[in-house]
């Protein structure tokens, strides 16, 4: 834009218009959350009215919108009294106390069904903005009520705030009140970026929104994400007779009133509106405690009066609070069905979000110690909507003695077993699969079921039956039931309890593979489970296997063969296979598999191999169901061959049978199922 060239007054008419523009730009924004423009396109307007002003610097207003982060390093807020007082609100914190006050109104007034209009609480700080002749001139805090700080600069940051009210119906002097807030999203963003510049936190997004109304440098306040809505307004010549009016002016007048609810039908349809924004509560991105209901008419506002320092005319009904201190009596720590150990507050009760808390989680150890909460601090917990209680924070004094950092137990507290790790400390879980309380009708159910023991007639509600009537604690009392037992248990006759035995019986002489799947071992699957039972052939030679044996099989990485290891390792397991083999359950390892990836293949094995002798190699593949001849013919599949071999070499070259070096081989015997005929 040639702005040197431009005579003032087209430089005028050029400035004029570009704040109109983006004046409307920014309501439809901010305010109605409408925009018609790309921000592209409103930031060139910007600029181009930036360089405007830069030409003509006498045109500058203190409302047009480049000022919004105009205002200078302040030394201090000046005193601003305010002419009418901002008042604070009677509360109420159940039914009885709204119908109370409803009842004085319709006494006071003398009449009943008083139109009522109800909004929001909002849990911010209040201000007032003046304006004059539809500019923004200033902006006070709420201060003591009748004194407050002037704020100009900082508010002219909030977008949402007009600085040039809109319309035809522009009074000559308005005072808008209402409350600015700072949004979840924003708070927890600007308590990140504290953090990480080792800053103090905000403790909540109210003292979030009061610490940066109160920045002396205005350049701060326009990063920190800030809201307004207005709840009132001071005003000479009333254009509007009720409240409901007053927020359609104001908001015709480009100011953002958020929700307002009409209320025709009294106590029933205050309280109707008060569930409806406890409801809507936990989706909103600010806090609000409670909902405000105000009397429509401002004459009948005008004739209740106040009492104190609080209008008649209006109450505010409180929510139950998200956020209550407390004292953190204990952790304890509880075992999932999947042995998971969760850590949990145990809080001196408190009241808190409508209900009376006495635990909160604490997600793991990690959490713990970030938030450095420890035994005996004061914390803050909330409990907002349904959400389980947690723990926000400590607040303990830091010259108060501490506890030491808590730390997670090495055994588990339900049943004694060594508790296992995740390398960065944030999972520990209980390894006593077999014997852990808190795990037990899970590890049952698993251990009887298809791919496992399989043991028919054991669904997990015969499970819980058995557990419950204390017949049944590990999987080895499975094989001591008798018929007796049974057949006194609910659902059970002489022929289901016969049936279940019987299943039961048979069930012990199962493959190894079934039963290492069985045992529940973590990341053991039923793939896994037949190449430990392949390559160890007896419990025995796998229990008393190293993580570095293990990780030799193919499949078995280091965290399995951690878990494998940590598995065999733990007493309370080992006592249990102990005795389900003295029950006689005596896992089979078949010889010469009935099916196997190898059966109907045949291979010859000659050479010198430097791992196994001719023997081994044959025994091997024999197991795996192939057949193993003494010459090559087209029929073979392959021709092992080790080192010098000779004759046989060359006919399977010549006939173009497969061969196999040494490497090959090995691949072979750990992977069968992988081997491709060609
Ligand atoms: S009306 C004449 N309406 O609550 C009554 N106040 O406890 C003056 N507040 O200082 C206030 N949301 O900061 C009103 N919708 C709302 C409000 C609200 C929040 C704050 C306000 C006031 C305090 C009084």
């Amino acid at each position: 834009m040639a702005c040197a060239s431009m005579d003032r007054a087209s430089a005028q008419q050029a400035i004029q218009t570009l704040r109109e523009e983006i004046n409307e730009h920014n309501h439809r924004y901010y305010v109605l959350n409408d925009p018609t423009v790309s921000d592209q396109t409103y930031d060139k307007k910007l600029r181009q009215l930036e360089a405007l002003e830069a030409a003509f610097p006498d045109l500058v207003t203190a409302t047009s919108p480049t000022q919004r982060v105009g205002a200078k390093l302040s030394d201090g807020f000046a005193t601003v009294e305010h002419e009418v007082p901002m008042l604070s609100l009677a509360n109420a914190f159940d039914t009885d106390e709204v119908k109370q006050w409803y009842q004085r109104l319709e006494n006071q007034l003398g009449r009943a069904d008083i139109p009522l209009v109800a909004e929001a609480k909002l849990d911010g700080l209040a201000v007032a903005l003046v304006y004059v002749d539809g500019q923004l001139v200033q902006a006070a805090t709420r201060g003591d009520g009748t004194q407050g700080e002037d704020v100009t600069g900082n508010v002219k940051t909030i977008r949402s705030i007009p600085l040039t009210l809109r319309g035809a119906s522009v009074p000559a002097r308005l005072e808008v009140r209402g409350e600015v807030v700072m949004t979840h999203s924003g708070f927890q963003a600007l308590n990140q970026t504290l953090g990480e510049a080792g800053a103090k936190l905000f403790v909540n997004p109210r003292n979030a929104a009061s610490g940066s109304l109160r920045q002396l440098d205005p350049a701060i306040t326009a990063d920190r994400p800030l809201q307004f809505f207005a709840y009132g307004a001071v005003f000479d010549d009333a254009p509007v007779k009720t409240q409901s009016a007053l927020y359609a002016w104001l908001r015709a007048l480009g100011i953002p009133t958020g929700e307002k609810k009409e209320v025709l039908d009294g106590v029933e349809g205050l309280l109707a509106v008060h569930q409806a924004f406890l409801d809507q509560r936990a989706q909103l991105d600010y806090d609000i405690d409670g909902v405000v209901y105000k009397v429509d008419s401002l004459t009948d506002q005008q004739q209740l009066g106040h009492v104190s320092r609080a209008p008649r005319w209006a109450l505010a009904h409180k929510f139950p609070a998200q956020e209550e201190i407390t004292e953190l009596l204990g952790i304890d720590v509880q075992v999932g069905r999947t042995g998971a150990l969760t850590p949990v507050a145990r809080l001196q009760p408190v009241f808190v979000g409508g209900v009376t808390v006495t635990n909160a989680t604490l997600h793991n150890a990690d959490e713990i110690h970030r938030k450095d909460i420890r035994i005996g601090d004061r914390v803050v917990v909330r409990r907002a909507g349904d959400v389980i209680p947690e723990i926000v924070r400590s607040v303990s004094a830091p010259d108060r003695p501490r506890a030491e950092r808590w730390t997670m137990p090495s055994h588990c507290p339900a049943c004694g077993s060594a508790v296992e790790f995740t390398e960065d400390q944030a999972v520990a879980r209980c390894s006593g699969g077999l014997v852990c309380p808190a795990q037990r009708k899970r590890a049952l159910a698993h251990f009887v079921s298809r791919g496992a023991m399989d043991i028919e007639g054991l669904g997990s509600q015969v499970i819980d039956q058995l557990v419950e009537a204390g017949l049944v604690e590990t999987p080895a009392d499975f094989y001591r039931l008798t018929v007796d037992q049974l057949i006194e248990l609910e659902r059970f006759g002489q022929k289901s309890a016969k049936n279940l035995i019987a299943a039961i019986n048979a069930s012990r002489s199962v493959n190894l593979d079934r039963l290492l799947f069985a045992l529940g071992i973590r990341e053991v699957g039923q793939v896994t489970a037949k190449a430990l039972a392949r390559h160890f052939k007896s419990l025995d030679a796998l229990a008393s296997a190293d993580a570095e044996t293990l990780e030799e099989i193919d499949d078995v990485g280091p965290i399995m063969a951690a878990h494998i290891e940590a598995f065999f390792q733990e007493p309370h397991n080992q006592g249990v296979i102990d005795e389900l083999l003295a029950l006689g359950v005596s896992p089979q390892v078949p010889e010469t598999p009935t099916e196997t990836p190898l059966t109907g293949l045949s291979f010859v094995v000659t050479g010198r191999l430097s791992s196994m002798s001719r023997d081994q190699v044959k025994a091997a593949l024999e197991a795996l169901g192939a057949k193993v001849t003494g010459s090559v013919s087209s029929k073979t599949s392959a021709l092992v061959a080790g080192d010098d071999a000779g004759s046989k070499y060359d006919k399977a070259t010549e006939l173009g049978v497969r061969i196999l070096n040494e490497e090959a081989l090995k691949a072979l015997l750990n992977n069968p199922s992988g081997f491709a005929v060609e």
